[in-house]
Parts: structure tokens; sequence; C-alpha cells
């Protein structure tokens, strides 16, 4: 599979104009990048339809929140539906930023990926410890904190082998803090989701589920982060709308054999 590059727009940018010079980076890298990678981007709902507009043909779209039911009414939400009659492919669940701050448990992202599932979405379930420690060695309760994300997250799901699902790690600790893991490390942890993968579903569907990596990615990481055995792809939060950042890693991916 190619490698995947999703890019987090969070709460960016503030207005119109910010994103319209945000939305020419893209622009400019567009070609180059789309044919050597799955580029998926996140931005915040109220600016999709405009991105899209922009920006035609290589990128694929995603939403950073999905609500789990449509036919009750839920003030500020969106609906699979919605999403997916707009061109939405893929939408992240389980972000560590809205367990934190909106308290959003596992049980509700439990019915995210369920109602994902059921609308031919792919859910990108973000799982990851805030344990520090891991960043050297992965311990015993990091491993059982991924694993605990792991197995409320699929509570009930079933998978035929039709549907996609998508696994990003982002330990807490490295997210907006400039810190990742040792690579080693990281390695290992792709090998235990994919241990916990094949367990749980089949070993054939463990091969194709995309495992990435979100926390700190910069322009001075990411080739070195999509060299680690079992990564298929990073997800990028702070550099996908910083300007000087966003062309600085554009341009080492674009050069990237
Ligand atoms: P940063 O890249 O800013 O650390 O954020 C990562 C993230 O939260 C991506 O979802």
């Amino acid at each position: 599979m190619k490698q995947y590059l999703v890019f987090n727009f969070k709460n960016n940018p503030q207005n119109l104009s910010q994103l319209d010079s945000l939305l020419k980076i893209y622009h400019n890298f567009e070609e180059g990048l789309t044919r050597k990678f799955s580029v998926v981007l996140l931005p915040p709902t109220l600016y999709l339809l405009k991105a899209q507009e922009v920006l035609k043909n290589g990128f694929l779209w995603g939403s950073q929140n999905v609500f789990w039911h449509s036919k009750i009414a839920i003030t500020g939400e969106v609906t699979p539906q919605m999403l997916k009659a707009n061109g939405v492919k893929v939408v992240l669940i389980g972000h560590s930023e809205r367990r934190e701050y909106l308290e959003e448990n596992r049980e509700m992202i439990n019915l995210k990926i369920k109602a994902c599932l059921a609308a031919n979405l792919i859910p990108l379930l973000c799982v990851g410890e805030a344990t520090k420690s891991s960043q050297t060695k992965l311990d015993f309760k990091s491993r059982q904190e991924i694993f605990e994300d792991l197995n409320y997250a699929f509570r009930g799901v079933k998978l035929t082998g039709g549907e996609k699902i998508m696994i990003a790690y982002e330990p807490r600790w490295a997210i907006g803090t400039d810190l990742i893991p040792d690579l080693t490390v990281l390695e290992e942890v792709m090998k235990v989701i994919r241990f916990w993968l094949s367990r749980r579903f089949s070993e054939d569907l463990a091969q194709k589920i995309a495992l990435l990596y979100g926390g700190s990615v910069t322009s001075q990481n990411i080739l070195s982060l999509l060299r680690v055995k079992n990564i298929n792809g990073v997800l990028i939060g702070r550099a996908a709308t910083k300007p000087l950042e966003l062309n600085q890693l554009l341009k080492k991916l674009r050069s990237k054999n």
C-alpha cells in the first residue's frame, strides 16, 4: 500500500484569507505528493467544501469528527451521511484532545467506529498512552493502555474483509511537545498493534490495516519516521497549518524516492 500522509488541521486556520494561503501551499505540492502518497486532509468541517473547491484532484478528504446517530436532533454535530454525501472518506476518531477536553469516552468512540463502518466511511482510530516513560522503552503499563483503547474501540465490531479501518498511534505525551518516541520503540508499538489486530480479526486483515504514527511530526523527523518498519504513514498536527513548516515538510516529502 502507498504510505499515508494525514494532515489534521485541528481548529486552524482562523479565517478564510489564512485558509487561502494554506491551500496554495498544498496546491503547489499536490501532484508530486499524491503520486507517491495517499494524502488525506482533515480541515475543520466549516472549510471542507471550500478546500475541495480549490484542491480538486489528488487529495482524499477527512473529517475530524462524526456523530454516531443520524435519527435524533443533535446541535453542533455532523452525521456520517452528511460526510459521505460531501466526499469525505476518512473520519478521525478518539483523538486525545477530544478525550481530554470534551470527555469523549471509549463508549462514544466505539459508537463512532460502528457508525462509520455502517456508512462505508473509514474510521481512523487514535490510540496512545499518557505515560512519557514509553518514549525510550515500551513498558507494560503503556502496552496495556494501548490494548485497552483497542479493546473498547472495537467492542462488537465485526469486519468481514470489505471494510477499511486505519489506526494512528499517537502517544499523548508526544502531541504538541516536539518529543517523539525512539524509533525502535515505535517499531515495537507497531508490531504490538499489528499483533493485536491479527488476534482480534485475522492475520490477513491485520496486514491490510494502515498503521500511522502521530505526535510532533516535523520536516526534520518525517523521513526517518516513514522508514520505520511496519509504519504505513504519519498523522501531522501543527505542521499541517504552519505555512513555513508545511512548506519545508512538503519539500522533504517531494524529494523522497
Ligand atoms: P502535533 O503534530 O502538533 O504534535 O499534533 C499531532 C496530532 O495531534 C495529530 O493528530
